[in-house]
């Protein structure tokens, strides 16, 4: 018997795992195997001026795989555009998944490491930061502060922040960025195929005004009593109160030795505060029977609001791009995924960053311990007089701004401006 319930079971979960690949669709798919530059379209932007980033195309100092490539940023400030373009998509009724791996090998303090979604129509010529976009999604950091995942949404005219910060991941290995979009407009965002957040996009952003407000017209009743304590209408005055003076003579003054009262006049004692004065007399305070508790206006709907079902749709994404700003480089993106199938996304992140993300941790671990053996390189300073400074340990920088201020705070400035475009942003 058990037998013969067992096998028609598994048939149907043939069947239906079978529906479920068959069904998933797949509107872009990079993994920067040969020929991605025939799909990809780097950008003039910022060419004009110097200022266009090279992309590396490698597997990075530590991976996995040598074999399994991507794009690197390879040049210290400088701006970065590419895009790629896909069979136009329009998500309404489906599920969009948007989902890439980075890695930022360069140790990032200062710089993003974020995809956009793009709509319509553009010139990938000039592919850039004032680009309109739909979804902005992936890491951001700059400064000890500021490391969180961008989720950003264009919404009639407006690009909104999500609007309680998710925090990104800050080492030195790859990590699967996913966000995922569903028709009843919940959302979800995944690391390393971990859910970090998910919500609604009614409260997690403002694009729409709020569904319920306080009441603007409501009034709280006259004899709405909001006092938590009242003075004790049992306390009493104690008798003789208010005959306790403030101030009295200093007990233990002395009328000094050499004290003249012809010439100095009549000694007096100093007077001091009177340890027995308490303030004038209040009763004391005891909780309010009568108290109501904080009066608050009661919610009502919002005439303002105005229900969008469309809230989550996008009608026609048609490019991904990395647009980015690096003070440092060495940010590596692969495997990007646009997708309408959540389980499709899972099984390609562990394919791809699951199936090689320990022997990448023991690459870097590797690398590390070199580069810890290596003797210490003389630190780069603009000052000639300080090459013969090379007691320089870790805080190679640190050291110097103490021992040359000067030249230390030249390189803290320098540092500091050239932070300013990306935290502006
Ligand atoms: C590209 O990346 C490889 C591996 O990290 C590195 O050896 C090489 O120098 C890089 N090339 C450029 C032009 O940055
Ligand atoms: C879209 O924006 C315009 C102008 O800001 C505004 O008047 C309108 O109410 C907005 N529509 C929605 C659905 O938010």
């Amino acid at each position: 018997m058990a037998i013969h319930k067992q096998i028609p079971n598994f048939i149907s979960l043939i069947v239906v795992s079978f529906f479920v690949i068959a069904s998933a669709e797949v509107f872009f798919e990079e993994r920067f195997d040969d020929g991605w530059e025939s799909r990809w379209v780097k950008s003039d932007w910022k060419k004009d001026d110097n200022l266009a980033g090279e992309w590396n195309y490698t597997a990075g100092k530590w991976n996995g795989n040598p074999n399994d490539k991507g794009i690197q940023t390879s040049e210290d400030h400088r701006f970065y555009a590419i895009s790629a373009k896909f069979r136009e998509v329009n998500n309404k009724g489906k599920t969009l998944v948007f989902q890439f791996s980075v890695k930022h090998e360069q140790k990032l303090d200062c710089g993003g490491g974020y995809m956009k979604l793009i709509s319509g129509d553009i010139d990938q010529k000039e592919f850039g930061g004032d680009t309109p976009y739909s979804i902005m999604f992936g890491p951001d950091m700059c400064g000890p502060s500021n490391k969180k995942v961008h989720a950003i949404l264009h919404y009639n005219g407006t690009n909104h922040l999500i609007e309680k910060e998710v925090p990104c991941e800050i080492d030195q290995l790859t990590h699967v960025y996913t966000f995922i979009l569903s028709p009843d407009a919940t959302f979800s965002i995944l690391i390393d195929n971990v859910e970090k957040r998910k919500g609604s996009l009614y409260t997690d952003w403002a694009l729409l005004p709020p569904k319920r407000i306080k009441d603007p017209n409501a009034k709280k009743p006259a004899d709405w009593d909001d006092k938590e304590y009242i003075p004790d209408p049992e306390d009493k005055k104690p008798e003789g109160y208010d005959d306790i003076p403030k101030e009295i003579t200093d007990p233990d003054a002395k009328k000094p030795e050499d004290w003249d009262d012809e010439e100095d006049g009549e000694w007096k004692a100093p007077t001091i505060p009177n340890p027995d004065y308490k303030g004038p007399w209040a009763p004391k305070k005891i909780k309010n029977p009568a108290y109501k508790g904080k009066w608050k206006a009661p919610k009502i709907d919002n005439p303002d609001f105005k229900d969008d079902p469309d809230l989550y749709v996008y009608p026609n994404l048609k490019y991904v791009g990395i647009e980015l700003w690096q003070v440092k480089s060495g940010t590596m993106f692969d495997n990007i995924l646009v997708a309408d199938d959540v389980e499709y996304a899972k099984k390609l992140a562990e394919e791809t960053w699951g199936k090689h993300k320990d022997a990448e941790k023991a690459a870097f671990d590797e690398a590390e311990k070199k580069r810890k053996e290596e003797p210490k390189e003389e630190p780069v300073v603009s000052d000639a007089e300080d090459d013969d400074d090379s007691d320089g340990t870790d805080s190679d920088s640190e050291s110097k701004s103490d021992t040359s201020k000067d030249s230390g705070e030249k390189e803290k400035d320098a540092h500091v401006s050239s932070y300013f475009p990306l935290c502006l942003w």
